[in-house]
Formats: C-alpha cells, sequence, structure tokens
C-alpha cells in the first residue's frame, strides 16, 4: 500500500462526476450528462472499459487514439515498473542519462535516413510548437502555412495553426504570419510558397477532425513544392503516428521524407505523457548551431525517464504483436463491411479511413426523413452523428464520437489490439443504431433538442 493508500482512497470515493463538476469543469460534466455518457469507470483493459456495474464496454475512439497497445497493456507497465525499481538517476539537467538516447535511436531506425536528431516534448501540442520555432530559426523565415480545418493542438502556437474558427475564435491575437489554404489544393499552396519567405508548411497526413483523407498526389505534390521554394515540410503525425493508419507512420503510405514529424499520445503506450519532434539532422543543425544555442528549446520534464521506458517498450510492443500490420488488416475488413452501408442507407454520405482510422458521414436524406434532417440539423449543425454516437454507447456499450464541431462525422481510433469479433460487434450495432436513427422516433428527436441546448 502506498503512503496514501489510493485504493481506499479510490474505495471511498463516491461520487467523482459531483467532484468533476465541483473542481475540474462543470459544463464538461453536463455535457457528459446530455449525452448519457455519464457512467463511473471502475478498470480497463485492452480495447475493453468497465462500468462500476460490471459492464464491459467496447471502446473504440482508443483515449483519442493515445492507446494503440491497449489499455493498462502488462507489458508496458511491467517496463515502468521496471524503471522505477531501477532507481535510474532521472533528470540530470546538467548532465544526460541512457534512456532518452536509447528511445531516440529506436525512433531514428525506424524513419527515413533523412531524420538524424529527436526534441522529445511531453505532449503532441509541445512538439508541433517547437516544429514551428524551430522551423523559423532554421530558415530564418516567419510565415507559417496549414491547412483549412487543420488541428494541431490548442497551445497558443498550435492554435495559431489550427484551421477551425470554434477552436481560435475567442483566444486572439494568434502569432502573426500565420496563414492557411485548402487541402487539395496545390496552386493555392504554390502561390504562397513561391514568395519564400514561408518557414514551415504543416499537415496532418490525415485530418483528425473529420478524418479528411489527402487527394491522391497532393502531399507527394506539396513535399515538392517545400523542396523547391526552401520550406520545411511538417507532417504531423501524433494522431496518425505508431500503427494507427497501418503503417508505422502515416507518411509512409505516400512515400514521403518530410523534414519535421511531431508525435506523442501513443508512444508511450498511453500511460505517461511524452512527445517527440522527429527532424532530419539539417534543420537541428541550423538552430543547434553552437555551444551558445545547445539549449535553444526544451523542457523541464521532457525527457522524462518514465515516457522513455514506456516508449521503449511501445515500439517493441507494436513489433512483437504485429499491430501495425494488424491495424492494416482490421482496417480493411471495417472499411469492406461498412461501405455498403452507403448504399444501404440514404442518410449515409460516406465511409472512409485508413487503417484503424476510420470514419462515416451522414447527410440529408434524399427520400423519407428529410424534414426530420433540417429539424435537427438546423438546431445544431452535425447532430445527426450524436443520434448515432449516443445510442451505440447506451445501448449497444461501444463508445465512439463525433468527429469535430459542427460535422455530422462519426469516428472511431480503437485501441490497435481490438479483434476481428469486436470489429464485427461494432458493425452490426451500427448497422441497427443508423437504422433506428434513420427512422428519427420520438425519444431520438427529444434527446436531439436536449443536446442542442449544450451550445
Ligand atoms: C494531429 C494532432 N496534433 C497535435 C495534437 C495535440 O496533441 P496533445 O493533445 O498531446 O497536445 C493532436 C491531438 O489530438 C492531434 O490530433
Amino acid at each position: 500500500m502506498s503512503v496514501v493508500d489510493l485504493k481506499g482512497m479510490l474505495a471511498g470515493a463516491g461520487d467523482e462526476l459531483e467532484r468533476w463538476g465541483r473542481t475540474i469543469n462543470p459544463q464538461f460534466v453536463r455535457v457528459l450528462k446530455t449525452i448519457g455518457f455519464d457512467r463511473t469507470w471502475a478498470s480497463a483493459q485492452g480495447p475493453y472499459l468497465y462500468d462500476t456495474d460490471g459492464n464491459r464496454y467496447l471502446d473504440m475512439l482508443g483515449g483519442f487514439g493515445m492507446y494503440n497497445v491497449g489499455r493498462n497493456n502488462p507489458r508496458i507497465r511491467a517496463a515502468l515498473i521496471e524503471a522505477l525499481e531501477l532507481d535510474t538517476p532521472g533528470m540530470l539537467a546538467m548532465g544526460v542519462t541512457a534512456l532518452p538516447g536509447l528511445l531516440a535511436e529506436a525512433l531514428l531506425d525506424r524513419t527515413p535516413a533523412r531524420f538524424g536528431r529527436v526534441l522529445f516534448t511531453s505532449t503532441g501540442t509541445e512538439a508541433v510548437e517547437a516544429a514551428i520555432k524551430l522551423g523559423r530559426a532554421a530558415t530564418k523565415r516567419s510565415r507559417v502555412l496549414s491547412l483549412d480545418h487543420a488541428f494541431h493542438g490548442l497551445t497558443l502556437g498550435s492554435l495559431s495553426v489550427n484551421g477551425n474558427p470554434e477552436f481560435t475564435s475567442r483566444f486572439g491575437p494568434l502569432l502573426p504570419d500565420c496563414e492557411r489554404v485548402p487541402l487539395g489544393d496545390l496552386d493555392a499552396l504554390e502561390r504562397e510558397l513561391v514568395r519564400e519567405d514561408v518557414a514551415v508548411f504543416i499537415v496532418e497526413p490525415i485530418q483528425g477532425k473529420g478524418v479528411y483523407m489527402p487527394p491522391p498526389g497532393y502531399l507527394e505534390g506539396a513535399q515538392e513544392l517545400c523542396r523547391r521554394y526552401g520550406t520545411l515540410f511538417c507532417v504531423d503525425e501524433v494522431q496518425t503516428g505508431f500503427g494507427r493508419t497501418g503503417k508505422l507512420f502515416a507518411f509512409e503510405h505516400w512515400g514521403l521524407e518530410p523534414d519535421l514529424v511531431p508525435v506523442a499520445k501513443s508512444l508511450s503506450g498511453g500511460y505517461v505523457p511524452v512527445g517527440a519532434l522527429i527532424m532530419s539532422r539539417a534543420v537541428h543543425e541550423a538552430v543547434f548551431d553552437s555551444m551558445e544555442h545547445a539549449v535553444s528549446h526544451g523542457s523541464t520534464f521532457a525527457p522524462n525517464e518514465l515516457a522513455m521506458a514506456a516508449g521503449l517498450a511501445t515500439l517493441h510492443e507494436l513489433d512483437e504483436q504485429r499491430l501495425v500490420e494488424a491495424s492494416a488488416d482490421l482496417g480493411r475488413r471495417l472499411l469492406e463491411l461498412t461501405r455498403p452501408l452507403v448504399d444501404e442507407f440514404d442518410v449515409v454520405r460516406d465511409v472512409r479511413g485508413l487503417g484503424l482510422m476510420w470514419a462515416i458521414e451522414f447527410g440529408e436524406p434524399e427520400r423519407s426523413g428529410r424534414r426530420t434532417w433540417r429539424l435537427i440539423e438546423r438546431m445544431q449543425p452535425g447532430l445527426f452523428a450524436q443520434l448515432v454516437v449516443a445510442p451505440l454507447f447506451s445501448e449497444h456499450r461501444i463508445l465512439t464520437q463525433v468527429a469535430g464541431h459542427n460535422m455530422a462525422v462519426l469516428k472511431v481510433l480503437p485501441p490497435l489490439v481490438v479483434g476481428a469479433d469486436d470489429i464485427d460487434e461494432f458493425v452490426d450495432a451500427l448497422t441497427a443504431t443508423i437504422k433506428r436513427a434513420q427512422r428519427m422516433p420520438a425519444s431520438l428527436t427529444r434527446f436531439a433538442l436536449t443536446a442542442a441546448g449544450l451550445r
């Protein structure tokens, strides 16, 4: 037992939703209650969550993509316990230890030869901030381009390259010289790059908000334009990295060799905050170019020993359990099983994905259900997707999410340890739920009215 008796504290914790609402964020608790997600959770294993009544839930959300190796993975936990028991020196501040170098080496061994350095952070947004900051110094340019609808984190630098006004509008002024171009439009990109004042062009290989895929040739073309005009090409793999899309890194699908790659989320198996900016040696050397500039960027807790131990164990686990291959295979299965829904349901517009990053988009039906759709979407754009997410959770015990503000898109990012039977269970439940939601029974319409009150 620890000195604080965590087990006893948890057993006697009482109403955790009430306490969270009182001490952390009452509005978030209101949201959970409105959409019926106000369960109390007891434990988790692999792709499953268990509530305090002993019910099992299939986690198709994976902590927004940080549990690629499964929740409470015993082998990552063992590595963490070993690291704790070794009483490693910890952060030296003025000195170095072995674990960070070992993890950096393991990451570089798994990426193209162009990459030569790793800068550790504690989160994804910090890795993005580092890409912007180092990119500016390395190129001696200030402009940063990103895409409409982009999401790269919520601290101020990353917000400056965010392409969703609902995230940015109340928090300005943001960083100067940050502009956006539309996804898929290489001409628009070239019009900006040709001025030769853009330090960094940052993209998600697949956009997380809405799961929008790049049109064929776009990312390769963007990389070529960046090289031509001296702009650093930054591919944000915070969400898509570590097997999510069926390759270790999504950029491999297009044979890309970016200059900067922020990663985070699943790198530590979901146990410990971690992030990293993997970059070409040239970028690093342009910024850290003298002893005077040896500490041009960093943060107190990065790299921390536990994150490094978990990172090494996670990379090993991805290899040993062949989780990247599993993600590709199961993703193919998920797409094959769900593509027919576009023909089966008037309300399903599109099904898309790569590996286990997948989404289904709804749209106004052309035949029956049109009036109700309009009524519901007028209350809050995208609300129909919530009409599928809510019963998937309350009736089928499957955790999913709406893919972004004001969009009728349901998204999943399950742990890569899900089984084929889990995928089948999800598809069956999804099909049954869409069938019901399309008919808009009174109970669902009532739910929609309540949920609209969230705004
Ligand atoms: C593509 C991308 N970049 C950056 C981030 C920010 O990562 P973090 O939440 O660890 O700051 C996210 C988070 O969802 C993301 O999806």
